[in-house]
C-alpha cells in the first residue's frame, strides 16, 4: 500500500469549495429562517428562497464533494494506486495548506453573498410586483382589478398575511403548495373564494381602519342610461349612512354599527359563496340576544348551530366588503360609468345595449376579444345605422376603445374570472348583499323582522330622468324611491337582483 498517497478527503480544489457550499448553505438557510421568524407581516413565497434556493446550495456543494471524490479516485486508479479517504487536518502539507486558503477565500465571498441576496431575495418576494407578476397568469384578474382599486398602495401581504406564527407556518404550507400548483399547472380556474385561508379582518384591516374612526354619511351618485334606443338616462344620489361613533353624541349608530366593539353578529350561510343565509344572531352591547331565523312559510330548513357539521361565522369587515381591492364590474355598470364620464357617447343609438351585449358575448381568451369588439360594433352601426357610422366614425372607435379597455380590466376568460364568478357584497343591486339578511323574511321568536326599508341605510336625495343635478328631484331629508321603469309595487316586494341579473348585465 502506497502511505504516501493516502490523500486528505479535502485535498482537492472542487472538494475545498464544495465543502464551502454545503457549510454557507446550510449557514444560509440559517440566516433566512431567522429572518423568516423575524419579520411578523409575511409572505408565503419567502418560502421559496428559504426551502428551495438554500436547499439547493447545499446540494450543489455535495455534489461538487462527490465529483471531487470520484475524480481523485479515478485519477489514483489510472496511477494503478490504492485510494483510501480519511479526514485529516495535516497542516504540514501543502495541499492541505492551498485548499484551506481556497476554502477561507471562497468563504467570505460567500458571506457577502448570502447577506447580500438573503435581504434582497426576500424583499423581492414580499414585494406587490412577485405577488402580481411571478404568477402573472394566475393572479392576472385579481392584480389587475388591484391597481383599478382604493387599495393600490397598499401590498398584498398587508391584507392577505398578517403576523403570528400560526399563520407563519399556515402561509409557508400554502406558498409551497402555490408553487407546485403552478409548476404543475393543476391550480383551480377560477381560484377559488372566498379565501379561508385570509385573516379576521381585526388583524388586516384594521390596522389601517378602525370602526370609531368612521362616522357621519358618505355621498355617492349613480348615472344609469336606459336601454332604449336614446339612451335615456337616470340619476340617483344616495347619502349612504356609514355611522360608527357619532362625534357629536359620541352614540354608536349606522352601517358600520354591526362592526362595533361589544356588538357582535354571527351568522350561518348554507352554500359556498356565503349568500344564503337562513340564521343570524345579534349580541347587542347592553348583552341582549336576538336571534332571527327564516320564517317557516319560506320552507327551508333552519340549521341547528350546535351541531358539529355547522359552521357559525362571525361578521366582519370582509362579509360587506369582500372585494376592497379585487372589483369586477357588471358589464352594466361599467359602461353607464364610462357613459357619464363622456368615455363614451350617449349620442350612439342603443350604446347602452349594444356595449353591454358586446362586452358580455363568449370570448375563447381575451386577445379574441380585444379584435372582435371594435369589429362587432362597427359591423353592427354599418348595418342597422350607415348614417351614424359615416358621420359619427371618431365616436364609434372612441367608444370601440373604451370598450376594450374596460373588457381588459374587468373581464379574464383564461381564468374564468369576472362578475359572474365574483359577488360583491356591499350593495343590494347587482347582488344579494344587504339583503342576504335585511330582507323582511329573517324573523325573531317576538316577531321583530330584519327589515328592509329603504331608509335604513341610506337616503335618497336626490333623483330623476337626467344626468343634470340641476334637473333632478332634490331633498336633503330623503325622497321616496322612484323606480326609473314603471313596474308596480315590485321593487318593494321582490329584491332587486330577481330581476337585475347576470344576463341582464348585472
Ligand atoms: C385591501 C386588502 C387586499 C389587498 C391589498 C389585496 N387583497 Fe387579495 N383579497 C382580499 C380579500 C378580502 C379577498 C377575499 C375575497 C373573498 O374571500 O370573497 C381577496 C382575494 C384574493 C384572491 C382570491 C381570488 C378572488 O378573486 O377572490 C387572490 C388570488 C388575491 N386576493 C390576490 C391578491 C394579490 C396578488 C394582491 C396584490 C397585488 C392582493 N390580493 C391584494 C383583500 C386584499
Ligand atoms: C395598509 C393599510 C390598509 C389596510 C391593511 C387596509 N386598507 Fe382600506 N384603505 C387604505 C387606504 C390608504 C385607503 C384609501 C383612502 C382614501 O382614498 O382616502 C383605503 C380605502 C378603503 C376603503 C374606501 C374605498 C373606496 O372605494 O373609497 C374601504 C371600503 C376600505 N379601505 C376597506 C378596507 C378593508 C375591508 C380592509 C381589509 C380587508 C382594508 N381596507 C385594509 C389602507 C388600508
Ligand atoms: C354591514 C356591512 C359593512 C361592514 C360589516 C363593514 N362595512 Fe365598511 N362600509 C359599508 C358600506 C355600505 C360603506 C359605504 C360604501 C360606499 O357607499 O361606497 C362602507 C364604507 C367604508 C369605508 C369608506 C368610508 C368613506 O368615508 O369612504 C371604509 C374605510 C370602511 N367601510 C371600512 C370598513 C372596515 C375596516 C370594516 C371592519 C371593521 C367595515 N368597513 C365593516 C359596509 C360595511
Ligand atoms: C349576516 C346578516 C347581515 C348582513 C349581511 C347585513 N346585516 Fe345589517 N344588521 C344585521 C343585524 C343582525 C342587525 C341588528 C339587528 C338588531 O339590532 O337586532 C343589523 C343592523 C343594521 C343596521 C342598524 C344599525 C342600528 O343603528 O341599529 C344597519 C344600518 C345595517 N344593519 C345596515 C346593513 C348594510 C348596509 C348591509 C349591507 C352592506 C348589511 N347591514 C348587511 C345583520 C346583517
Ligand atoms: C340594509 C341596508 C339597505 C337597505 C334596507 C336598502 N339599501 Fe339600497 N343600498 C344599500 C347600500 C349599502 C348601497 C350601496 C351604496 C353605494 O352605492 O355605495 C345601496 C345602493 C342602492 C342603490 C344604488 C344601486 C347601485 O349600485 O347603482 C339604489 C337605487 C338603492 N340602494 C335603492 C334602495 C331601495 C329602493 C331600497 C328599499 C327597497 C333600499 N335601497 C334598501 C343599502 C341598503
Ligand atoms: C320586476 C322586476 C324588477 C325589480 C324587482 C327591480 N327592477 Fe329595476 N329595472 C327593471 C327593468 C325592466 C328596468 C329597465 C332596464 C332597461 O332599461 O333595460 C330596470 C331599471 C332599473 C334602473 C336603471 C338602471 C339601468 O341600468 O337601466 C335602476 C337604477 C333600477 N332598476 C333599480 C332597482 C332597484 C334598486 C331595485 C330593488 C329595490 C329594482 N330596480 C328592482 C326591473 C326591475
Amino acid at each position: 500500500m502506497n502511505a504516501a498517497k493516502n490523500d486528505s478527503l479535502l485535498s482537492h480544489p472542487l472538494a475545498a469549495i464544495g465543502t464551502a457550499f454545503v457549510f454557507y448553505g446550510g449557514l444560509f438557510f440559517g440566516f433566512l429562517l431567522l429572518l423568516d421568524l423575524a419579520t411578523p407581516a409575511e409572505n408565503p413565497y419567502t418560502a421559496l428562497v428559504t426551502f428551495v434556493v438554500a436547499p439547493m446550495v447545499v446540494v450543489l456543494g455535495v455534489v461538487l464533494v462527490l465529483l471531487s471524490m470520484w475524480l481523485q479516485v479515478r485519477a489514483a486508479h489510472r496511477r494503478g494506486e490504492k485510494f483510501t479517504f480519511h479526514v485529516a487536518i495535516d497542516t504540514s502539507s501543502p495541499h492541505y495548506r492551498r485548499n484551506l486558503a481556497a476554502f477561507g477565500g471562497i468563504s467570505v465571498v460567500l458571506l457577502v453573498i448570502i447577506a447580500y441576496t438573503g435581504v434582497k431575495a426576500h424583499d423581492a418576494v414580499d414585494s406587490v410586483e412577485f405577488c402580481g407578476e411571478t404568477c402573472h397568469a394566475v393572479m392576472g384578474p385579481q392584480y389587475a382589478a388591484y391597481h383599478n382599486s382604493a387599495h393600490a398602495r397598499v401590498r398584498c401581504v398587508d391584507c392577505h398575511i398578517g403576523p403570528g406564527f400560526e399563520h407563519w407556518v399556515k402561509a409557508k404550507m400554502a406558498g409551497m403548495r402555490q408553487l407546485y400548483a403552478v409548476a404543475f399547472n393543476t391550480f383551480q380556474r377560477p381560484i377559488p373564494t372566498p379565501v379561508h385561508a385570509l385573516r379576521p379582518a381585526q388583524e388586516t384591516c384594521e390596522n389601517c381602519h378602525w370602526p370609531r374612526q368612521f362616522y357621519g354619511e358618505k355621498f355617492v351618485t349613480h348615472t344609469y342610461y336606459k336601454t332604449d334606443e336614446e339612451n335615456s338616462p337616470w340619476t340617483v344620489d344616495l347619502l349612504v349612512k356609514i355611522g360608527g361613533g357619532n362625534p357629536r353624541t359620541g352614540k354608536l349608530e349606522g352601517i358600520h354599527w354591526h362592526m362595533l366593539e361589544a356588538n357582535k353578529i354571527e351568522y350561518i350561510a348554507v352554500d359556498e359563496d356565503l349568500q344564503d343565509i337562513p340564521w343570524v344572531r345579534a349580541t347587542r352591547d347592553n348583552g341582549e340576544v336576538v336571534t332571527y331565523t327564516q320564517a317557516p312559510s319560506t320552507g327551508g330548513d333552519i340549521p341547528d348551530p350546535n351541531s358539529s357539521d355547522v359552521q357559525v361565522r362571525r361578521f366582519d369587515c370582509m362579509d360587506c366588503h369582500n372585494r376592497p381591492s379585487h372589483i369586477f364590474h357588471p358589464p352594466a355598470k361599467s359602461v353607464n360609468l364610462a357613459m357619464s364620464q363622456g368615455l363614451i357617447s350617449t349620442d350612439l343609438p342603443y350604446i347602452r345595449k349594444t356595449g353591454v351585449e358586446l362586452l358580455m358575448a363568449d370570448y375563447a381568451e381575451n386577445d379574441e376579444a380585444i379584435t372582435r369588439i371594435p369589429q362587432a360594433l362597427k359591423e353592427y352601426y354599418e348595418k342597422d345605422y350607415p348614417d351614424v357610422a359615416r358621420d359619427r366614425a371618431a365616436q364609434i372607435d372612441e367608444a370601440a376603445t373604451t370598450l376594450v379597455k374596460l373588457y381588459r380590466e374587468n373581464f379574464f376568460p383564461e381564468m374564468k374570472t369576472d362578475y359572474r364568478t365574483r359577488v360583491n357584497n356591499l350593495s343590494h343591486f347587482t347582488n344579494a348583499g344587504c339583503f342576504r339578511c335585511h330582507n323582511d323574511r329573517l324573523e325573531s321568536s317576538d316577531g321583530a323582522k330584519l327589515q328592509k326599508d329603504c331608509t335604513t341605510c341610506h337616503a335618497i336625495v336626490a333623483q330623476g330622468a337626467s344626468a343634470e343635478l340641476a334637473e333632478l328631484e332634490r331633498d336633503l331629508q330623503g325622497v321616496q324611491f322612484k323606480h326609473p321603469v314603471e313596474i308596480g309595487d315590485a321593487w318593494r316586494q321582490m329584491d332587486c337582483i330577481l330581476c337585475h341579473t347576470h344576463e341582464s348585465g348585472y
